[in-house]
Formats: C-alpha cells, structure tokens, sequence
C-alpha cells in the first residue's frame, strides 16, 4: 500500500514517513506548503492521479490557536474548506483518507471524565471551530473513505514545525535551562501524546481498516498542562520551579478548553487501541531528545 501523508516535515508527519516503511507501507512524503499547499484542490486531485495512494493522511492544519481568532479567513481556508477538498477527491477515487482532529473542539467541566467519540462537542474559539468544520466536512464528503482521528497535545522528536520546530517539552527544557522564570497553567487537563505513539496507531487502522467515522486517539492518562511540564523538567534532570496559574491569568486571545482529555472508545472497543500511558511516551521522548549525558 502507498500511504500519502502531507506534512512531512512537522513532527507527527516525520514519525508517520519513519514507521510506514518499518511497517511494509510505501510512504509518500509531502512536505508542506511548498509541495503542496491543501487550499489548492486542484493541485491535491493532479497529485492523487500522478501518484495513486491508497490512503492519504492529512497533518496539515493552521492550528496557531491565538492567530485563528484574527486571521478567520485563513481557518476556515485552511481548517474547513481545504478538508472538503480533500474529502470530496478522495471519496471520488476510492483513497482513505485519515483526517488529524483536535481535542480542541471539546469542552468538559473540569471535574469530568475522558470524554469518548459520543461526547457532544463544544468549539469555543475560532481555532476550534473551524477544526470541527474540517471533521465535519470529511465524515460528509467521504462517507465511506473518510476517518477524522482526534488527538491532543502532540509532541514529538521532529518539534513542531508551526510553533518553530519547537513543541511544548521542547519549549519547557530550553527555558528551564535558561533559568527563566516559568509559569504553566494549572487549570486545563489535557492528554500528552507522543507522535510516535500516534503514527503507530495510524498504520495500525490503515492496516486492519475498522469502520470509516470518527475516533479519539490520545495517550491514556491524564494531567494538567502544569503537571506535564514538571514531570518532563523532572525526567530530564532539571530541578527548576514552574508556578501553576490559572488559564485567565494568561488572557491569551483564543479560549482553551478546561477538559479535553479524550476516550479511545472505538479503538478500545474494537480492539484496537495500542497507544500508552503520556508518562512512558514522554520518558521515551525525554531519553531520546534530551538524553542526560549530553
Ligand atoms: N501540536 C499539537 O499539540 C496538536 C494537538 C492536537 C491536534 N494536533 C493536530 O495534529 C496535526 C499534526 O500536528 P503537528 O504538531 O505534527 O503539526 P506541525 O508540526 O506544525 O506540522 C504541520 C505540517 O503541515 C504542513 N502544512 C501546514 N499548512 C499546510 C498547508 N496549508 N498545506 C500543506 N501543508 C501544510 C507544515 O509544513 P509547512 O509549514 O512547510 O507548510 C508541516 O509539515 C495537526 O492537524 C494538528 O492540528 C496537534
């Protein structure tokens, strides 16, 4: 099988083009932007006819939470519109077509439980809500190709590649080791996942093709944005204190959910759900990137 995966170059693409092979798929690297950039539908249907994949996983997205309240225009571009594209000539050719969502779009109470496919959404920014358009677009435009995997939280060898190649462990250490002040909010319960993890549980539904429709794929677990932050300053060995504040103590422009930890019901319940706790995937991370000798 020739497994599309447009962008390559950001942390969960490189880890999907590092495992395809290892799992006998031919992988199919587009790396972003300068390849091909998903608002152009024409240039995606030109690509899947050259290059006939079986399934394309789509990464990209405009997923600069803040910048999305301002550039609205571009979301919905990006988010929604591009998504239908990709749905409508995937379902037209008879590709899969694996669609990356965001916890995002969900919103519980604080004190709730992971929240499974089921889970009435709540999109409460800009960001949000045009993701939720791209899940919508795609469970509508490719009915029986299309499969939206939410997930949360990335992070990954590859950083990534909207935030500079820097994810937010990435982001802790280095100001850890810089010996600035940090401050994390204390207040937002999310699940870590590693793109490692991810890209695995990917192939995996490539492989045994449950039923198209909706997922939740993210580590099992839970924690506060605070208390991953202290954990990987602790794995790697830096002793640096991090004061948890409260979400409205930063006034960031977009609105972040308090609760977004996701459920893998429909993986669990097939069978299929191989991803791990966020603390061994972020032990492995912590091992590989930040290794203590180094
Ligand atoms: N990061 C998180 O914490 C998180 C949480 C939940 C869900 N997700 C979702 O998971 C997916 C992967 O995230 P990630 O962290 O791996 O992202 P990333 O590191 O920022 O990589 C995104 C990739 O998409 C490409 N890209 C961006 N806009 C594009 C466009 N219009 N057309 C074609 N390619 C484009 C980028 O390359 P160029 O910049 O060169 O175009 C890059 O290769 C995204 O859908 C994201 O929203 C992420």
């Amino acid at each position: 099988m020739k497994i599309m995966v447009i962008g390559s170059t950001g942390q969960l693409g490189a880890d999907l083009i590092a495992a395809l092979p290892q799992a006998g798929l031919q992988a199919l690297a587009i790396s972003g932007r300068q390849d091909l950039d998903i608002i152009n539908t024409a240039a995606f249907a030109a690509f899947l006819d050259q290059h006939r994949p079986d399934a394309v996983i789509n990464t990209a997205a405009f997923h600069n939470v803040d910048l999305c309240e301002s550039q609205t225009d571009s979301a919905y571009k990006v988010n929604t519109i591009a998504v239908r594209g990709l749905a409508v000539e995937c379902q037209k050719r008879g590709i899969l077509l694996f669609q990356i969502g965001t916890d995002y779009v969900m919103d519980g109470p604080s004190d709730s439980k992971p929240l499974p496919e089921s889970a009435a959404v709540h999109p409460k920014s800009i960001y949000a809500l045009t993701r939720f358009g791209g899940d919508c677009m795609t469970l509508t435009h490719a009915p029986t190709m299309g499969y939206v995997v939410r997930t949360c939280g990335l992070f990954g060898l590859a950083g990534c590649k909207l935030k500079g190649g820097l994810n937010f462990v990435d982001t802790m250490i280095a100001a850890a080791r810089a010996g600035k002040p940090m401050r994390v909010v204390a207040d937002q319960i999310v699940a870590p996942t590693p793109t490692d993890d991810l890209a695995k549980q990917l192939i995996l539904m490539i492989q045994r093709r449950p039923g198209p429709g909706l997922y939740h794929a993210v580590s099992h677990g839970q924690c506060s944005w605070h208390e991953f932050a202290c954990t990987a300053l602790t794995m790697a060995g830096l002793d640096h204190p991090i004061a948890p504040v409260s979400s409205g103590e930063f006034a960031a422009p977009a609105h972040r959910p308090s609760y977004s930890v996701l459920d893998n019901a429909r993986l669990r319940h097939l069978g299929l759900d191989i991803m791990t706790d966020w603390r061994s995937g972020l032990q492995r991370f912590i091992e590989k990137k930040y290794p203590r000798h180094k």
